[in-house]
């Protein structure tokens, strides 16, 4: 063994030890595919951004193996593809998220599991290392990285199912899966998985900025509720696209429009608020700039090619200007309204019924007590 591979089991050991103390890693069964499995075998060159001081780190293994492993084995999320405008496009999900999600998805050997975004290829091989490579599927719309995943599996000895193709439309198989679980953003839960989870079977995925836990019933419909607050890179559907950034955001809301005042919610700024807008209204980008003289909050949503700019005023008012189709200013209040005189409830109050049609609707503690259904993506 060289010196390298045992700082590597070293650094690996102590990860594990993290996420056992944080509480993201309860099963032994993972805690030794975590140790099995050499994340480094699926990230040559990846980039680290620090939310909190803004910066982006580059690391490359081969030129200095030390700092890149210690990045590795840290609980932070890997970059490994950047669109056009610098927007990530694929990762290593953050250890933490991962097992967190593995265990949330109840799998087990003798499942059949469809994972959605392969990226990496690290999440497929930690599914391998439980579940053996024939239990295994994985779709990413890129290629590439398909291909790139593909290699590395195999260089350290597993060979799931890999596709290229776009996950929305599932992958149908031969018999349906007993699990799914998306690593990209979905707006909504698609059709075609539940067609393709046997009942009983469970779909993991995240809506808006949380995960959603579903399961699948005899009548074809699937049922469950919001688990974790969690974000990932969202679903593409063509490769060209580049992602928009907060000054993208700005930009689209800093036009001429109707302009009117209206009430500012209380809340605005509470992250379950913003979740449950994020999922109720999951084209709607939102930035909040904040000035020396004051807020402002822009939205945007390319879809329906609307958009909205709110300046509080200081008296529980606004003043908003909004153009397009879709008032986004009225929906985010309405919304913030209902939520208010809910009590202000955490997504994990929330659930969601999709119906085998894909309509969605959404529920407050229990199924019986429904929400809003929410509009088609
Ligand atoms: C966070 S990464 C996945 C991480 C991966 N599970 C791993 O272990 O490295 C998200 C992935 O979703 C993929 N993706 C985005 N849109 C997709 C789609 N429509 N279908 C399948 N994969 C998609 C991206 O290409 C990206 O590789």
């Amino acid at each position: 063994m060289t010196a390298t591979t045992t700082d590597s089991a070293a650094l690996r050991a102590q990860l594990v030890n993290r996420l056992v103390a944080d509480g993201f890693l309860h099963e032994p069964r993972w805690q030794r595919a975590f140790l099995g499995v050499l994340r480094e075998a699926f990230v040559e060159q990846f980039t680290v951004h620090d939310p909190a001081t803004g910066t982006y780190t580059r690391y490359d293994l081969a030129a200095d193996r030390g700092a890149a492993l210690a990045a590795v084995y840290s609980d932070l999320s890997l970059l490994t593809q950047l669109d056009a405008g610098g927007t990530a496009t694929s990762s290593s999900t953050t250890p933490s998220l991962m097992a967190l999600m593995l265990e949330r998805l109840a799998v087990h050997p003798g499942h059949r599991v469809l994972e959605i975004g392969t990226g990496t290829g690290y999440n497929a091989a930690l599914l391998c290392h439980e579940l053996g490579d024939h239990a295994v599927t994985s779709i990413d719309i890129d290629p590439a990285l398909v291909e790139q995943a593909r290699t590395r599996l195999a260089e350290v000895g597993y060979g799931p199912r890999l596709i290229a193709g776009d996950g929305a439309l599932g992958v149908a198989g031969a018999r349906p899966y007993d699990r799914i679980i998306a690593t990209c953003g979905l707006p909504r839960v698609p059709a075609a998985w539940l067609a393709q989870t046997r009942e009983g079977g469970i779909i993991l995925v995240n809506l808006g900025f949380a995960l959603v836990r579903l399961t699948v019933a005899a009548d074809g419909t699937a049922g469950g509720r919001f688990t974790d607050y969690a974000a990932f890179m969202p679903r593409r559907t063509n490769l060209d696209d580049t992602a928009l950034t907060a000054r993208d955001i700005i930009a689209a809301a800093d036009r001429d429009g109707t302009i009117c005042r209206a009430p500012l919610p209380d809340g605005l700024d509470e992250r379950s608020l913003q979740c449950l807008h994020a999922i109720v209204h999951p084209h709607v980008h939102k930035v909040v700039v904040h000035n020396d003289d004051g807020d402002m909050y822009a939205l945007t949503d390319p879809v329906s090619g609307s958009w909205a700019r709110a300046r509080p005023d200081g008296n529980a008012n606004a003043t908003v200007v909004t153009g397009g189709p879709r008032d986004l200013w009225a929906d985010l209040t309405t919304l913030a309204g209902w939520w208010n005189e809910a009590g202000r409830p955490e997504p994990t109050r929330l659930g969601l019924t999709v119906a085998s049609d894909g309509a969605h609707e959404l529920w407050l503690d229990r199924p019986e007590q429904p929400v809003m259904p929410l509009p088609p993506a």
